[in-house]
């Protein structure tokens, strides 16, 4: 059947090949037979191998040089992976519930394998530099440059569409904090590091160290560190998600909130000192920027929480301005659906939450009528941005792209109602037609399974079962977490595997002297 003009392929970049990127391509591979010809993907990545921040590079260049990832060698997933995965792809067979580094790599690389299109170009080793939008709010195209990091020769190739999914754990957060200059140049013996550089506890040798921040980076940072060094403290905020989950590991003092630095010492928010501390690690995140944006002109970077314009995009490194849903760009200079983010909503299900918002890219895209006006999308962020002010009682642009009612606040989602869900729902309300088919579920069944809610429910039963089992019993595969797993393979034996320890844990964590978490 002869295609009519209209359907020529619509030219698609997808900029990064993590989590977001492939849940991307698995989300375009899934479309109808009929609508895949009409697209045609380049995908790009700095690294040598998909699998984003999972890649490892365990050695660190000198700050201020960036390392590619924070990723260190021991690191596990803050949570069981049955919750973290895609719907219907579960890990590789006998996996331990928190899985070890190389099985996640397995885990995104094996379902990026199974998602190419023969149409779609994987550029490896290829960093984008900058994406201008030339044209104007109702037609034009994205122009790319991009450098082959193998033999630095820059080039720019046209697109349509641009889907953003670089991750946002490339650029540290370092607060400004008062007195450290002082601090540093009081004795050359004195770090001061972001926790991104963080590899081994090597570095804690004969130091006083002092971590700072109570999320994930933090505690892992806090939970190694005691075995090399000679005094660990941990500080957190009172708001902190960890101080009210995890005691300190043995070995490490939980210190209130960090203040302030001087020549003297580190100084607390209570009042008290450490001036032994000589060594000072910042878990304090990450920046939500997007450098090749900027440069393209399309995203300016503002230095103000209140609330941004709504014309064109900002971003304030936390939180990027105006996007429906954390996803879709409203930014008023070019058409509907040219721009899409995928990955920055921060909550736990990644896996899950990064598919949907690539479903609602492929489909959207492939199916302009599934999106309402730029004008009525624009009043739900509104109503949205509301909600938050009300939730959590700060601006938008300070909680930034929190979702998850895990980090204390609802952020503007009801505790019944998944962000996923409402993302993948609102396009089989749109056209019922869609039920059942290309990732869409079936009418009467929720996108996260019933299943998945519950299991990241128990995740911290799993994390801290697990973990003590860990520091008392050993790991690897030829001792009881091989064990545990043996023979598990399907979904449904991995839901099972994770009652069955959250059980075990129930029945057993009196006895079992958690002393590292
Ligand atoms: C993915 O494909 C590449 C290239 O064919 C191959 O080298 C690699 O082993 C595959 N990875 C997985 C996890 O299947
Ligand atoms: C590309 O540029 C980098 C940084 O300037 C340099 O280290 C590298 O050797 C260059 N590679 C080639 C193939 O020219
Ligand atoms: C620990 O990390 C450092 C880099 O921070 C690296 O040079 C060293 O080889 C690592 N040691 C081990 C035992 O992995
Ligand atoms: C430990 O650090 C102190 C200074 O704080 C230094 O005097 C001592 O020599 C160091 N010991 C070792 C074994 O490195
Ligand atoms: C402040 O916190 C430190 C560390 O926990 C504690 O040792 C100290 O007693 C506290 N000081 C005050 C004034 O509460
Ligand atoms: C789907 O989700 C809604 C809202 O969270 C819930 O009330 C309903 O029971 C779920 N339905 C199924 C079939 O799980």
């Amino acid at each position: 059947m002869q295609q009519p003009l209209e359907a020529k392929p619509k030219r698609i970049a997808v900029v990064g090949l993590g989590a977001g990127g492939i849940a991307t391509l698995r989300a375009f591979s899934g479309l109808p037979e009929d609508v895949r010809p009409r697209i045609i993907i380049t995908a790009f990545d700095d690294r040598e191998s998909v699998g984003g921040l999972w890649v490892p590079q365990d050695d660190v260049p000198e700050p201020p040089a960036l390392p590619k990832t924070p990723l260190y060698p021991g690191v596990r997933t803050a949570g069981p992976h049955p919750g973290m995965t895609v719907p219907n792809v579960p890990f590789e067979p006998e996996t331990p519930l928190l899985a070890p580094r190389d099985a996640v790599l397995r885990y995104w690389q094996r379902l990026h394998n199974d998602s190419l299109l023969s149409s779609t170009r994987v550029l490896l080793q290829h960093s984008v530099l900058s994406a201008n939008w030339k044209g104007s709010s109702s037609m034009g195209e994205w122009h790319l440059t991009y450098i082959d990091l193998t033999t630095n020769v820059t080039a720019t190739k046209v697109f349509d569409h641009l889907i953003a999914a670089p991750g946002v754990n490339h650029i540290p957060y370092s607060p400004p904090f008062a007195g450290q200059e002082e601090w540093l140049h009081q004795d050359s013996r004195r770090v001061l590091i972001h926790s991104m550089w963080y590899r081994n506890d090597s570095i804690f040798h004969n130091r006083t160290v002092l971590v700072i921040g109570g999320g994930a980076s933090g505690l892992d940072v806090a939970r190694h560190s005691g075995r090399s060094a000679k005094k660990v403290y941990w500080s957190r905020r009172e708001t902190s998600l960890s101080l009210r989950f995890f005691n300190a590991p043995t070995g490490v003092e939980s210190v209130p909130a960090f203040s302030h630095f001087a020549s003297d010492a580190v100084h607390l928010s209570n009042g008290s000192a450490l001036p032994q501390v000589d060594f000072v690690i910042l878990a304090t995140g990450y920046q939500v920027r997007f450098p090749f944006l900027t440069a393209g002109g399309v995203l300016d970077e503002v230095d103000s929480d209140s609330p941004q314009p709504d014309d064109h995009l900002t971003t304030n490194a936390r939180y990027v301005h105006p996007l429906y849903e954390h996803t879709l760009s409203l930014d008023q200079r070019y058409p509907l659906s040219a721009l899409f983010f995928i990955g920055i909503a921060r909550n736990d299900p990644t896996g899950i939450a990064c598919y949907a918002q690539a479903l609602f890219a492929a489909h959207t895209l492939t199916q302009p009528s599934l999106l309402q006006t730029r004008l009525q999308l624009l009043s739900a962020l509104k109503a949205r941005e509301d909600r938050v002010r009300a939730d959590s009682g700060v601006e938008p642009g300070r909680n930034g792209h929190k979702i998850d009612s895990g980090y204390g606040a609802r952020a503007g989602y009801d505790a019944d109602g998944p962000y996923q869900d409402l993302l993948v729902h609102s396009l089989r309300e749109l056209d019922p037609s869609l039920a059942g088919q290309s990732g869409i579920p079936r009418s009467g069944f929720n996108y996260t399974e019933r299943w998945r809610r519950s299991a990241s429910m128990n995740s911290l039963q799993v994390m801290y079962g697990w973990h003590a089992r860990l520091v008392n019993e050993g790991e690897g595969l030829d001792g009881w977490e091989g064990d545990f797993v043996r023979g598990v393979r399907s979904e449904a034996d991995y839901l099972d595997a994770v009652s069955r320890f959250v059980e075990w844990w129930e029945e057993h964590k009196d006895s079992v002297t958690a002393s590292s978490i």
